[in-house]
């Protein structure tokens, strides 16, 4: 999309900044797989100051330690880590007796992780790929899908991956996700917020104007982050971010909807007690025996 047509700023090109997008479009470049973009999101999956691209490194520790304990399954037992990024959780789940495999599909991080392995020797299979395509039965013994990854799809993908997911998992294996909650939008939330950036930043190497508006739609429990860069040729490109939030009870009716046992929950995948105020829920649900 370009704003300026023969000479001029093209108003109507303009405009469709203003206008709220319908709800789940999608944008020309998926934001994780921008070959740019991606590389500062593999920067921020590794930057253990902040909980941007993932959480901190410690958080990451106690997260697996716990889970794994709380399992108890026998070592050799087989882990899918969905949305595995660099493989933070990959290589910590491995060193806690798994078997695992780890599925993204930003090459960036899956070549980031696959050199890991290899300079730790770790046994760690990684595939470049779109988790909504994967096609196991009854293969894993437990599935991780970490960090909101559930929130972002539409409501079809959703459905997709779940079902996928319960496919993929042998009878009596666990389903390990976060959720957001409204509360993760309470704080740090402004409505629209812009910058300047005459050198390289996060999401582009050229001079830009980025303007960002975080979008409620109320009725389907969705927030959009929209992103529009503006480049100096006049160039626009939109990233929409999708985030839907979840209640308990509504976290409840998609896994009993999927068919799986919910076994726990809690305000995040370390053991904390849920509360009301909690911005996330960590949840395990279980494929059923029968
Ligand atoms: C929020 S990050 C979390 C990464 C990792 N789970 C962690 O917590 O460190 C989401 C990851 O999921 C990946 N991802 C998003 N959608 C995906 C899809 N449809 N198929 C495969 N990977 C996907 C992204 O590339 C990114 O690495």
């Amino acid at each position: 999309m370009n704003l300026i047509n023969n000479g001029k700023l093209d108003f109507s090109q303009l405009e469709s900044i203003t206008k709220k997008p319908k709800l789940f479009t999608k944008d020309e470049v998926n934001f994780w797989q921008d070959p740019y973009i991606s590389e500062h999101i593999l920067y921020a999956h590794l930057d253990d100051e902040s909980d941007e691209g993932s959480r901190k490194y410690e958080t990451v520790i106690k997260s697996v330690l716990w889970l794994s304990e709380y399992m108890n399954m026998p070592k050799g037992a087989r882990l899918l880590d969905l949305g595995c990024g660099p493989g933070l959780y990959s290589e910590h789940f491995h060193g806690q007796g798994f078997k695992v495999t780890g599925i993204d599909f930003s090459q960036n991080s899956i070549d980031y992780a696959k050199e890991e392995a290899k300079a730790s020797e770790y046994d760690i299979e990684y595939i470049c790929q779109n988790y909504l395509e994967i096609d196991y039965s009854n293969e894993f013994d437990v599935i991780t899908l970490i960090y909101g990854d559930l929130c972002v799809l539409s409501h079809q993908e959703r459905d997709l991956l779940l079902t996928k997911v319960r496919k993929a998992l042998k009878p009596g294996g666990y389903l390990i996700f976060d959720l957001f909650t409204k509360q993760y939008f309470k704080k740090g939330h402004e409505n629209q917020t812009w910058y300047l950036s005459r050198e390289e930043g996060f999401w582009k190497e050229e001079e830009h104007l980025l303007l960002h508006e975080h979008i409620k739609y109320k009725k389907d429990k969705v927030r959009l982050e929209k992103y529009t860069l503006i480049m100096n040729n006049g160039r626009m490109q939109n990233y929409h971010i999708w985030k839907h939030y979840f209640s308990i009870k509504r976290a409840k009716e998609m896994m009993k909807q999927h068919q799986f046992k919910l076994k726990d929950f809690w305000s995040d995948l370390c053991g904390k007690p849920y509360e009301i105020e909690s911005s996330w829920i960590g949840m395990i649900a279980q494929k059923p025996l029968k």
